[in-house]
Formats: structure tokens, sequence, C-alpha cells
């Protein structure tokens, strides 16, 4: 059998768009987590309902892999800009993802304070030691993105005609940033164009089963130059999305 090619969504805005669009449908359900199993030009695609934040799509990711052994998954939905040159409406594909919510704290006794500025990015990933004491831990793990679902979606750019579309690096953690200091020195630390909260979860899981991944995410907000948070951004990204899946069937 062809292996699917697994689409997640975190809230219902950001998947039920791209579900509706299947040929074919079935639903199941395992836990919170619902998956629309489906085709797009007769080759099968399951949109999977995965619920916001890290946590969330890591099950939901590791439970789709396992039971349905995808060919790719593609995270996608909104986000909330990093770099004043996107503005709501633009998309980025994410040449890289990556955690920003995993931080090791600077050596402070007693009544000597509370510094973010002082954080430095801690990769969980970087050995099987303790990664409060293992020096090579202190830098963040970017999530390469793959090599195939980034051609098939720079091969459809010019379908998508609400904004512009750019590679970047996406951040992720269950944080909704609204400091433009701290927005900038994340900015600064991993280079993020955007945030949003599940991409480097699917990520790392999709990573730790070999499968290939790709993060796609429309700006719905970006506190660096203003830009109003906008929900209907979340089914732009769907119909964007769609042209990228077709391509990349098409490329099978
Ligand atoms: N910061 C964090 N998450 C954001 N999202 C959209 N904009 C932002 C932002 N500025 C996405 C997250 C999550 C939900 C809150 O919307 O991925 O699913």
């Amino acid at each position: 059998a062809q292996k699917p090619i697994i689409i997640e969504g975190p809230m219902p805005i950001e998947a039920e768009k791209f579900a509706k669009r299947l040929e074919n449908v079935t639903e199941e359900k395992s836990g919170s987590f619902v998956f629309y199993k489906g085709t797009v030009d007769n080759y099968p695609v399951i949109v999977a309902k995965t619920g916001k934040g890290m946590e969330n799509t890591a099950a939901a990711t590791a439970l789709a892999i396992e039971k349905y052994n995808p060919i790719a998954i593609v995270n996608q939905g909104t986000s909330g800009g990093h770099d004043p040159n996107l503005n709501v409406f633009d998309i980025v594909l994410g040449q890289r993802t990556t955690n920003i919510g995993s931080f090791k704290a600077a050596d402070k006794g007693a009544n000597q304070g509370i510094d973010p500025t002082l954080w430095k990015p801690m990769d969980l990933m970087a050995s099987e030691g303790s990664a409060g004491e293992d020096p090579n831990a202190e830098k963040p793990r970017f999530y390469e993105g793959d090599k195939n679902l980034l051609a098939a979606a720079n091969a459809v750019k010019d379908k998508y005609t609400k904004g512009k579309v750019v590679e970047g690096t996406i951040g992720s953690g269950d944080f909704w940033n609204n400091e433009v200091d701290r927005i900038k020195w994340l900015h600064d630390k991993f280079g993020t164009s955007v945030e949003e909260m599940e991409g480097a979860s699917a990520a790392q899981i999709a990573n730790s089963y070999s499968v290939p991944f790709l993060g796609i995410r429309v700006l719905s907000n970006n506190k660096t130059n203003g830009g109003k948070y906008d929900p209907s951004t979340a089914e732009g990204c769907q119909e964007y999305v769609y042209e990228v899946v077709k391509k990349y069937i098409s490329t099978l």
C-alpha cells in the first residue's frame, strides 16, 4: 500500500478546511486527536487535528507514525512574526525548525534575582547525560526541513496570492511572546522568522523515526511591525499547503 502523507493542524480552523478537501474521508479518533483519512489525487492523505502546543503535537505525531507509517509529515498553521519584514498573510517554509522554549538559566543564588536575558538555549537531544551539567547542551537544536517537501513548496509558491512565501526558521514553545524586546532577543539568538507552539515538537518526533518533515506557517500576527491578528490566515495557509501536497504527490 502507498504510505500516506500526514498534514497536521493544531486548531479546528487550522485543520478542518484541509480535511474538507479530502476525498473518501473517514474519521478516526485516538485520545483527543482526530485523524481525517482520505485521498488527494487518489493518493492517501491524513489530516491530523492535534490540538495546540508541544505535548499534544508530540503525542499526535508519534501516534500517527505508529498507526499510519507516513511517507512524510507537514506541520502547518498560524504563527506570530519575529521578522519585521514579514507581514500578516506571508508564509514561512521551515528550512529549519527549533525549540525556543528550552533554556538553561544562569547560576544565581538567593536574592540574586531572575534574568531571562542570561538564559542559554538548551538542547535536550545533545546527549543522554544531564542537560543541566553538559556544556554541549548549551545550544539550540535545529531540525532541517526535508529537501523534497521544500522543493514541492517552492515550486507552487506563485499559487499563493495572499502574501509572499519565504524560507526561514520556525521557533516553537508553549509561550505567546508579546514583549517586542524579548521577540528581538529570540530572533537574534535563534534566527527565528516566526514563533508558534507545535512545529519543533513534530520535527523532533519525525526525526526520531526518520520521517521526512516540513513546517509551513502563515503569519496571523506580527507584534514587531504592528500586524494585527487575523484568524482567516489559517484558511489561506491550508489552501497553499493543499497545492504543496498535490505537487509533492506528483513527484512520488
Ligand atoms: N505566538 C505563539 N503561538 C502563536 N500562534 C499564532 N500566533 C502565535 C504567536 N504569536 C499559534 C500557535 C498555537 C495557537 C495559539 O496559535 O501555534 O497553536
